[in-house]
């Protein structure tokens, strides 16, 4: 089938009432038939065969299921938020004395995983320019266990060339860690171009629409069966079976939402360029972006998601921000409703102002999340509020 196909019917299992929508099991536990079966059972449950909802449970198995399709990878794990996902997967397969390697571009709470936590237990983490493929090389050693990036950065929108690090990571034995919140499930292809482990906010753009938190880790059955399942069953950041409904339904209509998504980020960050008051519109569908031609190769799209630097710092960009009529001032992303941030006084707030610099994350800047509303609206509002300041 084809990704659109397996978006609305992958891993779909159905009751024996027939039902269209998938069910919801909203439960924690199995009743077993005899005690012989819930010992079978503990010694190795087979592929439809649950214990207990922090192992897992059926909506959530489908949940799990159609994500793996679409990305083409063997298994997934579901998690209760994106966050619960990137410190599953690093922290599950790490141990005191490892080494590991990270873009320096990253959202506040994995920065925190990465910088603060892992130290504490004695990995030893390594921080380089994303971009720069020598950075990478001179970074990695025989010791290091795993690569860690954000395939495009969070907020400015820098890429990171996937196949080019896994061909050094590799060489080195290391796993490949992608978090691809911003490339989205539509626009990705990242375990094709070397990636070994995929994580995914759901909240994002797999839900699409605001309503619940949650996550997926994405990889080879041996990885995450052996080395993510046992550590997430037992520490307790599994999806709740509801959550993983809304997902399923999120997914159904992921591909439609973010290819319009992606047209009216185009069509905003177009009508942008040029205009007064406006140092620079970071959008990598621009041709004008200069990672234009790694997105062709790694998306092929420019995705939802742009960013605008405004002349005049935190004044102008307050103002613009007030004076949005349509889009709306929040932090989350890849929603159906449009939003604007301000990621120096919010998202990014608590980096320390010279590595805001350094990343160029400036007063100036607006985060744009485009979302599925008449893109002349959207365009309209942009500008007027522009005109505003
Ligand atoms: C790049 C990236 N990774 C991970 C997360 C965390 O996701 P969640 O809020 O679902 O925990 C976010 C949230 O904004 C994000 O932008």
């Amino acid at each position: 089938m084809k990704k659109r196909t397996q978006l609305v019917h992958g891993g779909s299992k159905r009751s024996q009432w027939g039902e269209l929508s998938e069910a919801i099991f909203l439960t924690q536990g199995f009743a077993y038939d005899s005690a012989e079966q819930a010992e079978g059972r503990f010694i190795e449950a087979g592929p439809d065969e649950y214990i207990y909802a922090r192992y897992g449970n059926p909506t959530v198995r489908m949940f799990e299921e159609r994500i793996a399709l679409l990305e083409g990878a063997e298994d997934g794990f579901a998690t209760a938020s994106g966050m619960a996902a990137v410190n599953g997967a690093l922290v599950s397969m790490l141990k005191a004395g490892d080494h590991v390697v990270s873009a320096r571009a990253l959202f506040g709470s994995c920065l925190y995983i990465l910088e603060t936590i892992l130290p504490r237990f004695g990995v030893e983490v390594t921080f380089v320019d994303g971009a720069d493929l020598e950075q990478w090389r001179a970074a990695v050693r025989p010791d290091t266990k795993a690569v860690f990036f954000e395939s495009m950065s969070n907020p400015t929108l820098e890429l990171v060339d996937i196949e080019g690090v896994a061909r050094i990571a590799h060489a080195q034995g290391a796993l490949v860690l992608v978090d691809n919140v911003f490339s989205t499930p539509v626009y990705s292809d990242a375990l094709a171009q070397g990636a070994d482990v995929v994580i995914y906010s759901a909240t994002k753009h797999i839900d699409g629409q605001g309503r619940v938190l949650g996550g997926v880790i994405l990889g080879s059955r041996e990885f995450i069966r052996k080395t993510v399942e046992p550590y997430m069953k037992h520490t307790g950041g599994s999806m709740s079976p509801f959550t993983a409904w809304v997902l399923l339904k999120g997914l159904e209509t992921i591909d439609l939402r973010v290819r319009a998504q992606t047209d009216s980020a185009l069509d905003i960050a177009t009508a942008l360029v040029g205009k007064p008051g406006v140092v620079q519109v970071i959008y990598p569908g621009l041709e004008s972006h200069p990672q234009h031609a790694l997105m062709l190769r790694q998306m092929g799209k420019g995705g939802t998601m742009l960013a605008i630097d405004l002349e005049g710092g935190k004044a102008a960009a307050f103002r613009f921000l007030n004076a949005l009529e349509v889009v709306l001032i929040s932090n989350n992303l890849g929603d159906a409703k449009s939003i604007a941030t301000h990621p120096a006084t919010t998202t990014h707030q608590r980096l320390a102002p010279e590595l805001r610099e350094s990343l160029g994350i400036t007063e100036g800047l607006i985060r744009l999340s485009v979302g599925i509303e008449d893109p002349e609206d959207l365009v309209a509002d942009v500008l007027q509020a522009l005109a505003a300041i």
